[in-house]
Parts: structure tokens; C-alpha cells; sequence
């Protein structure tokens, strides 16, 4: 039996924690910071620790074995740290992160190793940006990022001459969250975006059988600003994403692990394919961007339907971080659909408002599960402590029956709180009636 520690305190984490706490190989849990939701785990404990101190907290509650969740702490070496402290850690070295962590890292070395990716360009200074951006076909055409981790704010889709300067200018100015001293144009390219996940021990890997779809979008139909991503929902149907499609993105996984390690810099844990199935291309998929780590809101699908289909999630993640995954036997085919909606708080993604009280967590919903992001204990019970609070996840044999389970689990006689903002829509493009 074990003892392990996730790092993170979203809906990410509460889905990874909830998985752990379901197995019997698991026999206590801490969860640095984590939240109200992961505080009422059976197994598990909230801890407050720097994470400069996570390996000596380790040694101390005789963890041995460390989950870290959010992209920040991977991309700044915390796996290295406790890997080198004699401690199991289920995240990417440094070097492999900066797949995520580096934008220009990411598009060249795609580049380098024939990865099917937008045609694309780093570049170091202004004027060959804007030169980049003509090339592209101009500014409509073209998509301008910054280098490092920006919280999906690093990401420009200009519409005229002038915003395409002006993000560039800001993004070398240093004015804007990942900037750096490189900045890449691409051409930009449309259609469905789709999220894969894939184990790798560095020297194997395994997709999950189980691609999904993030809504960024805030509001339904897609409309309104851009956000960490307010739904979820799982599997994807074939007419969205067939076999030819995933084959092909099963090269692209093989070319990027092989590619790292040929690099001397094996990936290790989890990487996150951001797909796109390219019009452009009749829908042969291409690389939008490369994240080490989990999805958030994805996790909060993959985890109750890899469990509802016997996966252990501990043995998965360990077997993983110890190099035994050729051994490791995942589902080939999944049954069951699960769709998650996030609840967020007025004002979200700009200007988030917290502080309110929420309701209706203590009632029992059928074919539902709960994770917490952004809440805490206060005075006055249960309240908001960040943009996406509450991701309630909704099970099914269909999507259909997963997006009612989810949407009855919301509203003023269930989860609630003033002012929340949703979409009741996750799934939508699956479930038209003329597909
Ligand atoms: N699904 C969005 C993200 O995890 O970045």
C-alpha cells in the first residue's frame, strides 16, 4: 500500500484524487494545496506546502509517490527535484516539458522530426513577425503566440494589420502572460479541435482510448470569450474522429516520443495532443499545441470513464512513473460517454468575482460526480475561491443521457450559487440532430 501526494488544486486534481482514493493500493493521500473538495476524500488530507519543501514533507509522511497536476511546477523542473530526492513522480523532466512550456521549442522541433503542425515560424524580432504574418496571407491568416506559459491568454487571432502589431509588439515588450524572447506566426488553420491523451515511461507509450472535446468558449454555441475550457464530453463520435484520423494521430505520437528520445530528452507521464482536423488539409489532423500534463476540464471525463471501465487509476499512474507500461494493460474500447460542465463565477475570464455561497453539494444526483475547482470553507459554509468552481460530471450510456444527468444536477433546487455562469450545451456538436 501507498502513500501518495498530487500538487495542484483544481478540478484536474480532484479528479486524479478522487481516482486514487478509489484504490485499494492507496492507503493515504495528500493533496498540496487541494481544495474543499479534495479535503473530503476519505483517504486524503489538504497540506500547505512550498513546493521547495515537498521533497522533505515526502520523506517526513513517508510518501512515495507524487501526482503533480498543473502545468507551472512541471515546467519548472518540480519532477526533476523529487525524482533526484529518490521519490516516484508522475510528471515530465524539465527538459521534455518545454514540449508545453516553449512554444518555439514545440514548433521547431515538430519541424525537425516531420510532425504535421501548421506552417509555421519562430521568429526573434518585429519586423520579421510582421513579415511572417504577410507570408501567412495576412493578419485573418495568421495565429501569433507567445513563447511560454500564458494560461490561454499567450494566443493572438488578429483581424487587421494593426492587432496583429500590436500583439506582437506587446508580446516582445514582455507585456503579456508567456512572453518571451521568441514569438511564433503560424498560419491559421480551422476545424474541430480534439484533445488526446498519452501515457509514455519514456520508452513506451499508450493512447487512452478515449479522445474528447473541450468547449473554450463562455457561452453556449460557442460564443463569448475564451476560457480554461467550461465542458467536456467523451468519447467522440467516428463521424467526428474516424479511424484514418486517429491512426494518423497515432503517428504523431510515435514520431513525438521518438522524436524526444532521439533527443536525449525522453517524455515521460502524460502529453496532451491538442489536435485540430484541418479543413485545409480534408481533415488530416495537425498538432495546435503540445501540453504535458492532464487536461482540465478533460481529466474530470477520462477518470470516472477509465474507472467505470475497471481501470485502477493508481496503477496506471505508477505503472507509468516506473517504466512498466509495456506491461500495463489499458482498455482497448470504452463503454459509457461522460460529459462535465464547468459552473464559473460571475465575471469570468476577466474579471472573476468570488465569495458566494454554494449550494446543493450535499444532496446525492444519480450518474453524477462533483469535482471541485475553485472553492473553500468559510463562516458562512461553501464558497466560490476562483473563476471555475464546480465541474459536475454526468454519466451515461449516451451523451444524450450524460448531458441530462449533468444538467439536473444544476440549478436552484440542486448545485448553484449566485450570479454562476454555464453552458448547458456541452456536447452539442455531437448530439445535432443532423449528425
Ligand atoms: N482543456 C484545456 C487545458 O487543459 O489546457
Amino acid at each position: 500500500m501507498s502513500s501518495v501526494l498530487v500538487v495542484g488544486s483544481g478540478g484536474r486534481e480532484h479528479a486524479l484524487s478522487y481516482g486514487l482514493n478509489a484504490s485499494e493500493q492507496v492507503k493515504k493521500l495528500y493533496v498540496v494545496p487541494g481544495n474543499a473538495g479534495t479535503d473530503g476524500l476519505s483517504k486524503a488530507e489538504n497540506a500547505q506546502v512550498e513546493h521547495s519543501e515537498l521533497a522533505a514533507f515526502c520523506k517526513d509522511k513517508q510518501v512515495d509517490f507524487v501526482v503533480i497536476g498543473p502545468d507551472a511546477p512541471i515546467v519548472a523542473g518540480l519532477g526533476d527535484e523529487l525524482r533526484a530526492a529518490g521519490i516516484t513522480t508522475f510528471a515530465p523532466s524539465q527538459a521534455a516539458a518545454a514540449l508545453e512550456g516553449s512554444k518555439g521549442f514545440a514548433t521547431e522541433f515538430m519541424q525537425r522530426h516531420g510532425i504535421s503542425l501548421p506552417p509555421s515560424k519562430v521568429v526573434y524580432d518585429q519586423a520579421t513577425a510582421e513579415e511572417a504574418v504577410v507570408t501567412f496571407g495576412g493578419p485573418a491568416h495568421s495565429v501569433i503566440k507567445a513563447d511560454g506559459l500564458a494560461a490561454g491568454k499567450g494566443v493572438f487571432l488578429p483581424d487587421t494589420e494593426e492587432e496583429a502589431s500590436q500583439a506582437i509588439e506587446k508580446i516582445f515588450a514582455g507585456e503579456v502572460d508567456g512572453s518571451g524572447a521568441q514569438v511564433v506566426i503560424q498560419q491559421r488553420y480551422h476545424g474541430p479541435e480534439v484533445s488526446v491523451f498519452v501515457l509514455s515511461d519514456g520508452l513506451s507509450h499508450k493512447i487512452i482510448p478515449i479522445p474528447c472535446q473541450d468547449h473554450k468558449r463562455l457561452l453556449e454555441a460557442d460564443k463569448g470569450p475564451n476560457t480554461g475550457g467550461m465542458g467536456v464530453y467523451a468519447p467522440l463520435p467516428k463521424w467526428l474522429l474516424n479511424d484514418d484520423q486517429l491512426n494518423k494521430i497515432s503517428i504523431i505520437a510515435d514520431k513525438t516520443f521518438a522524436g524526444m528520445r532521439a533527443e536525449g530528452n525522453p517524455y515521460e507521464s502524460v502529453l496532451y495532443l491538442g489536435i485540430m482536423l484541418a479543413k485545409e488539409l480534408d481533415g488530416d489532423p495537425i498538432v495546435i499545441e503540445y501540453n504535458a500534463r492532464w487536461g482540465d476540464p478533460e481529466t474530470e471525463v477520462l477518470i470516472p470513464l477509465l474507472m467505470q471501465n475497471g481501470v485502477d487509476i493508481y496503477e496506471m499512474l505508477h505503472a507509468t512513473a516506473t517504466g512498466s507500461l509495456a506491461s500495463y494493460m489499458l482498455p482497448t474500447a470504452i463503454s459509457g460517454t461522460a460529459i462535465t460542465t464547468c459552473l464559473a463565477v460571475p465575471g469570468y475570464p476577466d474579471k472573476p468575482v468570488t465569495g458566494q455561497v454554494i449550494h446543493g453539494l450535499q444532496k446525492h444526483y444519480s450518474d453524477v460526480v462533483v469535482f471541485q475547482a475553485g472553492t473553500k470553507h468559510a463562516d458562512k459554509g461553501l464558497v466560490t475561491n476562483g473563476g471555475r468552481v464546480i465541474f459536475v460530471t454526468g454519466l451515461g450510456d449516451g451523451l444524450r443521457e450524460a448531458q441530462t444527468a449533468a444538467n439536473q444536477a444544476i440549478g436552484a433546487s440542486a448545485i448553484h450559487f449566485d450570479d454562476m455562469q454555464l453552458r448547458r450545451d456541452i456536447g452539442y456538436q455531437a448530439l445535432a440532430p443532423t449528425n
